[in-house]
């Protein structure tokens, strides 16, 4: 079970800072779940020094293919490497809807990252739109081929209509689209989408849910560390 928080773009070092601390304490007896944190870039490093020597990992939301080069505003693997990271969010519908990234794009982004030893979190999932036009399978089986089942890898299943919307999926359609994904990919398959303390529980005992990717019930630490004990009771 994998508890990772999505910060996006909030928290800057100072909040981190402070965040990480809280989490150190909150979670100093939890057992049986795997908990990671993703803030911005310019706040891993301030992570990774507060949470050395805990259980709680820091991940990047993102990551470029190349080692380095002339790609500016992208960041590399070996570089969240040497900072102590370790993993990347892949993929995730913001960077698809907002920054054009495709297909293609997210399969050389997790490539990479796994080559270099980061683990990956690669995220699909359907609009509304694409549900209600009945698509939604066809869209998890293009997102998804571009990816190979090893180990480090983890898919998040974020139906775009559910993230920041507070629609979550229900257990019934979270466990039909999990299922699916593992038919394709054997691989652990996150939720995420709306998921808070109050919805988190009934979400990850699924069974073919093993584990979330929290959103704006990250930021705040009591809530997000509450999820993370539901986890451990799941
Ligand atoms: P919310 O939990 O805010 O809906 O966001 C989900 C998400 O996008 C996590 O990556």
């Amino acid at each position: 079970m994998l508890i990772a928080g999505n910060w996006k773009m909030y928290k800057g070092q100072g909040e981190t800072a402070e965040f990480c601390i809280d989490l150190r304490r909150h979670l100093a007896d939890l057992e049986g779940v795997e908990v990671a944190v993703c803030p911005p870039f310019t706040s891993l490093a301030v992570a990774v020094q507060v949470l050395a020597g805990t259980d709680v990992a820091v991940a990047a939301q993102n990551v470029y293919w190349e080692p380095e080069g002339a790609f500016t505003g992208e960041v590399s693997a070996p570089m969240l490497r040497e900072l102590g990271v370790y993993g990347a969010i892949v993929g995730h519908s913001e960077r698809r809807q907002f920054f054009g990234e495709t297909d293609e794009g997210v399969g050389r982004r997790t490539r990479a990252a796994l080559d270099a030893g980061l683990s990956v979190i690669a995220c699909v999932g359907e609009t509304e739109e694409e549900r209600e036009r009945g698509e939604t399978e066809d869209v998890l089986r293009r997102q998804l081929s571009v990816l190979k089942a090893e180990d480090n890898l983890v898919v998040a299943y974020e139906p775009v209509w559910a993230i920041g919307t507070g629609k979550t999926a229900t257990p019934e359609i979270a466990q039909q689209a999990h299922a699916f994904i593992k038919s394709l990919l054997d691989v652990p398959v996150l939720y995420g989408g709306s998921v808070k303390p109050e919805n988190a529980e009934e979400l990850l005992e699924l069974p073919a849910v093993d584990g979330a990717l929290v959103g704006g019930a990250s930021l705040d630490v009591d809530s997000f560390a509450s999820i993370c004990l539901s986890a451990s009771r799941s």
